[in-house]
């Protein structure tokens, strides 16, 4: 295959600059764990270091380990970067310890609040990141509630919740209505940081600020989609978590799901957050629902055995630090899923993704439908054309078309039109969508909506599994492409994993 980088273009339109919010502060619940100090605090320095907070920002770190506002920043401080631009941003954090469950815990906060808005002169405006485990959301938010900290009166009030957003349906709309009762939906912001990712952003600018894509963005030319999210870890540190959760929970339900709605949504009326939301929810409701009867057909389950990672020797899921030697939780899923709509009639998507895979990748291929009528002989290479939307690694995109090899006269070739974005200039995910609920845009989050019925999608799949146990779940060596089960569900379609 021949390569062809194409470089960036320097002449950028639209708004290229960071809008700055003018005021706001965060507060982090369940401030003393990992994805605050691995994801939360490196982002939201990052945003401090681009001067993209607003003069007012502080942050507060609330949770129930015993921290002062000094031991806190000892805490950061010690899995951070050691610069003069760190120790300033420290000047801005703050903690409070407590229990959830009490009441005068949010009357501190209260109080600690309005200290901290006169004292950098923040008009009230507050973003309530909810990253504790989600056992603790309902009871977090009745005390907000009752604190009067939801209210809008002076300034803004935003919550920002993590994932999983429940359990199932009736868990989903349960927290749904709980928040419902103090928030309006315009002050709920459910993160998904995969629609934070450039390359999944750039999915809606490649469809829709190009000619070229759209007229063959359906079922006449396209053959079919796979998405891939492969990880090469186990559970690593996460293993309560994962085992209760289970792979369908932890990845279909939110990030694969937003991922095909972005290459399958109609173009929205504009790039209003209801607008795309509003696309991506009759998309979703037009996707076929699973037949109870016939949901091996279309969903295979596995779990991983031991195996070899990078040349080393792994454990199976279930002797991992933390797992229940007879745990039947997946840890990897595999789909085939129809679309039933005008566009994509016919046009099959395969997704998958799984833990302990073969190598760390998350990539979309859309693949093109093959020539309707072959001039140049049987023997040539006779592969369709392939768009790669590569979101990790090397976040990019690349285009196969077949070309004439300089040589003889009729000589073949796959050659790889590639483009990958400098990977600094890449902000996290985080970093986009913590500063676009600062700035109070939505299009990024869940709306309740298709929260919902992303949950009803999936939901008679988990009560089938709860209920066959181990049956149906396939297991597949560490450092495969997953279970054999996975690769029949393809190729009893003729085609094969793109990996
Ligand atoms: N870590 C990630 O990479 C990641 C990625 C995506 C989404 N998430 C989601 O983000 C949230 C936080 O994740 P995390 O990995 O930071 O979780 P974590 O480390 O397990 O928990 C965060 C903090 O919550 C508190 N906590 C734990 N169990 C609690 C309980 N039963 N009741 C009250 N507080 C409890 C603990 O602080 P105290 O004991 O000090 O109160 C802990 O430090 C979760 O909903 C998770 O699903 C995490």
């Amino acid at each position: 295959m021949w390569m062809l980088q194409i470089n960036n273009v320097n002449d950028t339109y639209g708004k290229c600059e960071e809008i700055k919010p003018l005021s706001g502060s965060v507060i982090i619940f369940g401030a003393s764990g990992d994805l605050t100090s691995r994801k939360l605090i490196p982002a939201i320095f990052n945003l401090f270091r681009r001067n993209l907070l607003p003069d007012s920002f502080y942050l507060i770190g609330m949770a129930r380990s015993d921290f002062s506002d000094e031991t806190f920043r000892e805490k950061i401080y010690a899995s951070s970067e050691k610069s003069e631009k760190f120790s300033e941003f420290l000047k801005r954090i703050f903690y409070i310890s407590g229990d959830y469950s009490d009441q005068t815990y949010y009357l501190k906060l209260k109080k600690r609040i309005s200290e901290l808005d006169k004292k950098f002169k923040n008009n009230s405006n507050h973003i309530f990141y909810f990253a504790t485990p989600p056992v603790v959301y309902l009871p977090i938010i009745k005390m907000l509630g009752h604190a009067e900290l939801t209210d809008e009166k002076t300034g803004f009030s935003r919550v920002i919740v993590e994932k999983p957003f429940g359990y199932d349906y009736n868990s989903s709309l349960e927290l749904n209505s709980e928040l419902h009762k103090y928030l309006k939906e315009s002050q709920i912001y459910r993160i998904d940081h995969y629609l934070g990712k450039e390359t999944v952003q750039n999915i809606l600018m490649l469809r829709f600020a190009n000619t070229i894509f759209e007229p063959l963005w359906n079922y006449k030319y396209i053959d079919h989609v796979q998405i891939t999210v492969a990880e090469k870890l186990g559970v690593e540190n996460r293993a309560g978590y994962f085992d209760s959760t289970g792979l369908l929970r932890d990845m279909f339900q939110n990030h694969m799901l937003q991922l095909l709605s972005m290459i399958t949504i109609e173009p929205p009326y504009s790039l209003d957050a209801n607008a795309i939301r509003d696309e991506k929810k009759k998309l979703i409701n037009s996707i076929r629902p699973f037949d109870r009867n016939n949901i091996n057909s279309y969903i295979v389950r596995g779990q991983y055995s031991d195996g070899i990672i990078d040349g080393k020797s792994v454990l199976p899921y279930n002797r991992e630090t933390g797992i229940n030697s007879d745990s039947y939780t997946e840890t990897f899923v595999s789909s085939k899923i129809l679309i039933d709509n005008w566009r994509w009639s016919g046009v099959p998507f395969y997704l998958r993704s799984g833990k302990r895979m073969n190598k760390k990748l998350s990539r979309i291929a859309i693949v093109f439908k093959k020539v309707p009528h072959y001039i140049f002989g049987n023997e040539l290479n006779t592969e369709p054309n392939v768009l790669l939307l590569n979101i990790q690694p090397d976040e990019g995109f690349e285009f196969m078309v077949q070309a004439k090899q300089p040589g003889s006269k009729l000589c073949m070739n796959t050659l790889n039109m590639k483009f990958r974005y400098n990977p600094s200039d890449s902000p996290d995910a985080y970093e986009r969508l913590i500063l676009d609920s600062l700035i109070g845009d939505q299009t990024l989050f869940v709306r309740d909506d298709g929260m919902g019925i992303s949950w009803k999608l999936f939901t008679p799949v988990l009560e089938d599994w709860a209920h066959r146990k181990q049956n149906n779940l396939f297991y597949y060596s560490s450092g495969s492409w997953g279970p054999s089960e996975s690769e029949a569900l393809i190729k009893n379609d003729g085609r094969t994993w793109i990996n």
